[in-house]
């Protein structure tokens, strides 16, 4: 009996690598990108990149797990869904108002521990952040935001 259950998870397995699922595209050359057109401290900027940007901007980095059924529905579903909420490689292109409003979403979400979305620190350890380095980022966040308006 398990070894026909197993079995048959091999089958399905190998069956769902079939079903069409295009990952979103990888752009690098992002000319409205957040990154690109501020001058951060090097620690920000390496850590909002580490944690956010695989989700939320077109720089998506996908690991070879990331091709492989079920693993590649989620990442599709995940990367999808990020950037359309907040995309920092859209970022200039955003009003001061809406820039703001992502920057408050940005410190709420770090704060209450939503993002970076937890299943995907199971994987990316150089995302997973000290509370001294969430402390950091939404510092910034918060002066950025002021820094706007000045
Ligand atoms: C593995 C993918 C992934 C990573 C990494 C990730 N996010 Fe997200 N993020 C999402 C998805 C999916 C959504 C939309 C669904 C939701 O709100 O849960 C989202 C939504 C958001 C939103 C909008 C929330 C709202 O309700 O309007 C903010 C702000 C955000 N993320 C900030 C961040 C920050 C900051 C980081 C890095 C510290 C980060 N995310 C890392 C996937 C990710």
């Amino acid at each position: 009996m398990l070894k026909k259950v197993f079995y048959f998870l091999i089958v399905v397995l190998i069956v769902i690598q079939f079903i069409p699922n295009e990952l979103p595209t990888v752009i690098m050359d992002n000319k409205s990108d957040l990154l690109a057109n501020n001058d951060f401290p090097e620690v920000i900027e390496t850590q909002i990149k580490a944690s956010c940007y695989d989700c939320h901007s077109n720089e998506t980095v996908y690991p070879w797990y990331s091709y492989v059924a079920p693993v590649s529905f989620l990442v599709k579903r995940d990367t999808e869904e990020g950037r359309k909420n907040l995309n920092f490689s859209d970022w200039e292109e955003l009003s001061k108002m809406k820039k703001a409003k992502a920057l408050s979403g940005f410190i709420d979400e770090i704060e209450e521990g939503s993002m970076p979305f937890p299943p995907y620190l199971i994987t990316h350890n150089d995302a997973k952040m000290s509370d001294d380095q969430k402390q950091a980022l939404m510092d910034w966040a918060d002066s950025y935001a002021e820094s706007l308006f000045e």
